[in-house]
């Protein structure tokens, strides 16, 4: 069971919302959907869940075409959307109730006992929906994408509006859920997509300009060797500029240096560090942050 999802494309009049996007999740597989206001991650998300039909391409899920508002894909498909629209008169486990009926779910009042206790929706049970705060609606709208155990679950911005304790809390169930679920969910949070998936789809103006595992996406991008002394070293200027090394900064316990192709960096700094008798700290390459990469990726 895998989604694929091939040269999609939509077009609100003359703007195009979704410019020939292709990828693919597999089962185990958590995704993480990023991108700036307006790139086009909801309109993406709509077409997979078979609420809004491409203009062009292809979506299948286990083999099958997703057709538009199709039973078949419903089964199989969990969406919480970005509205999060809910029946705000309707008590806690009852929406739930009817939720189950509507999937025709066997054993109800046991899975609907599981998804309370797996979103701590306990004791908001028996109250009613629009009594609820932002923060507990979003958990009862992810406990009614997960009620029939979908087999894809797309999130579209399941965090927003929760509170730090909450934002954790969410994440585990996230990851309790990939267990039966392969997962796409779309968010602005970058630290929960790093917390969370194994894969990372950047989409930018209605094209997908990144689509990789986030630790390739955060691998070293520049070249700059960071040493942290215990020790002060800025007196030790004169020294190290007679080292064969190209300095970046030097600044009271840290030394920045390029790394030369065919120079062994470390070496020389470690035999610095043995002739001078300092003791290094620390010794790590230049990290971009996932707030840079996002940045030249999206401008
Ligand atoms: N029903 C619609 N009619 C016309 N234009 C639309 C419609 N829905 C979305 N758009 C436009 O399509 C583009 C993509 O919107 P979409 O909601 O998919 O972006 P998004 O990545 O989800 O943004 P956000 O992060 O703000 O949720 C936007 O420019 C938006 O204005
Ligand atoms: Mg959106």
């Amino acid at each position: 069971m895998s989604l694929l999802v091939s040269h999609i494309q939509k077009q609100y009049n003359h703007q195009k919302a979704v410019d020939d996007i292709s990828f693919e999740v597999h089962p185990g597989e958590i995704v993480g959907f990023l991108g700036p206001n307006g790139a086009g991650k909801s309109t993406t998300l709509k077409m997979i869940a078979g609420i809004l039909a491409p203009d062009a391409g292809k979506i299948t899920l286990n083999n099958a075409a997703v057709q538009i508002d199709s039973i078949d894909a419903k089964k199989i498909i969990g969406y919480l959307p970005e509205s999060n629209a809910l029946y705000k008169d309707l008590y806690v486990k009852e929406y739930l109730q009817f939720l189950g009926a509507v999937h025709h779910l066997k054993n109800i009042p046991d899975r609907i006992k599981e998804v309370i206790d797996l979103l701590q929706l306990g004791s908001m049970q028996h109250k009613k929906i629009g009594e609820l705060s932002k923060g507990y609606q979003q958990r009862v709208g992810i406990a009614a994408a997960i009620l029939h155990q979908p087999a894809l679950l797309l999130l579209d911005e399941p965090t927003s509006g929760l509170d730090p304790n909450q934002l954790i809390e969410i994440r585990e169930v996230i990851k309790h859920l990939s267990k039966h679920s392969m997962i796409l969910f779309s968010s602005h949070i970058l630290q929960e997509v790093t917390a969370v998936c194994n894969r990372v789809l950047v989409m930018h103006q209605g094209k997908l300009v990144a689509n990789e595992p986030i630790a390739s996406l955060l691998k070293p991008r520049s070249n700059n060797l960071h040493i942290l002394f215990e020790e002060e070293i800025s007196h030790l200027t004169e020294h190290l500029s007679k080292l064969s090394l190209d300095i970046v900064s030097i600044d009271k316990h840290l030394l920045v240096v390029k790394t030369a192709e065919g120079k062994d960096v470390k070496k020389i700094v470690m035999q610095f560090a043995l002739d001078m008798g300092l003791n290094i700290e620390r010794l790590h390459t230049e990290e971009a942050s996932l707030e840079e990469i996002f940045k030249l990726l999206t401008h």
